[in-house]
């Protein structure tokens, strides 16, 4: 039976996230270089990003990139560069036609300038779509982006354009490069890693984590599903007690 028989329709999160984790594991398992292992993880961005859609998820975004891993072998990040203009290229009619709007999060200023036009580009195709909201974070960390709120922030506020007093969690949200997108409800790492890697620090507070040993090349459709069906069997309590949320207090 499908885990898709099993999940409640009317429960489907908001916004997901995912940290597309064990290309390289999964690449020398099968003999092959690295890079090999990125170019199969991209069939895999494919097929959770269809399932995601089916399922009118709002928002899915997707760790493609960190600020870390700017430290890899170079023939690796330009082969991810490139594999990067490469998936836009290919995939952008096929986006459009599933009416999806691209967005990226991340330090794009370091991308190389060929990779900052193919996203622009495929930012403007995109923008008018109305369904699936696609976010890539690239070059992206939670730190930089933190301490690049917190930098907005005191220029605006020595410009006067904020109090002190007005400084509370719905303003800093706004200086975030997630502002207009609400908090993941569940957040999902594969390849067996059980860590956050500097990913969405803030906007993960009360997500829930799924974690599973199946490395990104691997996670197709029924994984996604198997994800969300878990997600569901959860109980949210935000500091609240278990009895307080059955009562719906
Ligand atoms: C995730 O797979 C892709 C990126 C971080 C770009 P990895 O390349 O981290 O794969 P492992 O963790 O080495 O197996
Ligand atoms: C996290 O994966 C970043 C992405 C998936 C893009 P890494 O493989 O770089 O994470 P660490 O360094 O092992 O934590
Ligand atoms: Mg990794």
């Amino acid at each position: 039976m499908s885990y898709l028989e099993k999940i409640d329709l009317s429960y489907i999160p908001q916004h997901v996230a995912v940290i597309m984790d064990g290309n390289g594991r999964w690449a020398k398992q099968h003999g092959r270089k690295r890079v090999f292992g990125h170019r199969q993880g991209a069939y895999s961005v494919q097929e959770v990003v269809e399932t995601a859609s089916m399922l009118k998820i709002k928002y899915l975004t997707l760790y493609a990139f960190s600020t870390e891993n700017w430290k890899r072998p170079k023939a690796e990040v330009d082969a991810l560069m490139s594999l990067l203009v490469k998936s836009i290229n290919d995939q952008l009619n096929k986006l459009l036609e599933q009416n999806i709007k691209l967005s990226v999060i991340g330090d794009i200023n370091s991308l190389p300038p060929k990779v900052q036009n193919e996203i622009s580009r495929a930012i403007k195709a995109s923008e008018n779509s109305t369904g699936l909201n696609l976010i890539i974070a690239l070059s992206y960390s939670s730190r930089w982006e933190i301490l690049r709120a917190v930098k907005n922030i005191a220029i605006d506020y020595k410009n006067d354009k904020i109090d002190v007093q007005n400084i509370d969690e719905n303003l800093f949200t706004q200086y975030l490069t997630t502002f207009n997108f609400p908090d993941p409800e569940l957040l999902i790492r594969t390849s067996g890693e059980e860590r956050i890697s500097n990913f969405l620090l803030w906007q993960l507070s009360y997500s829930e984590l799924y974690f599973t040993k199946v490395l990104w090349p691997d996670f197709k459709k029924e994984n996604f599903l198997q994800a969300i069906y878990e997600y569901q069997q959860r109980e949210r309590r935000f500091g609240k007690t278990s009895d307080q949320i059955k009562l719906g207090k």
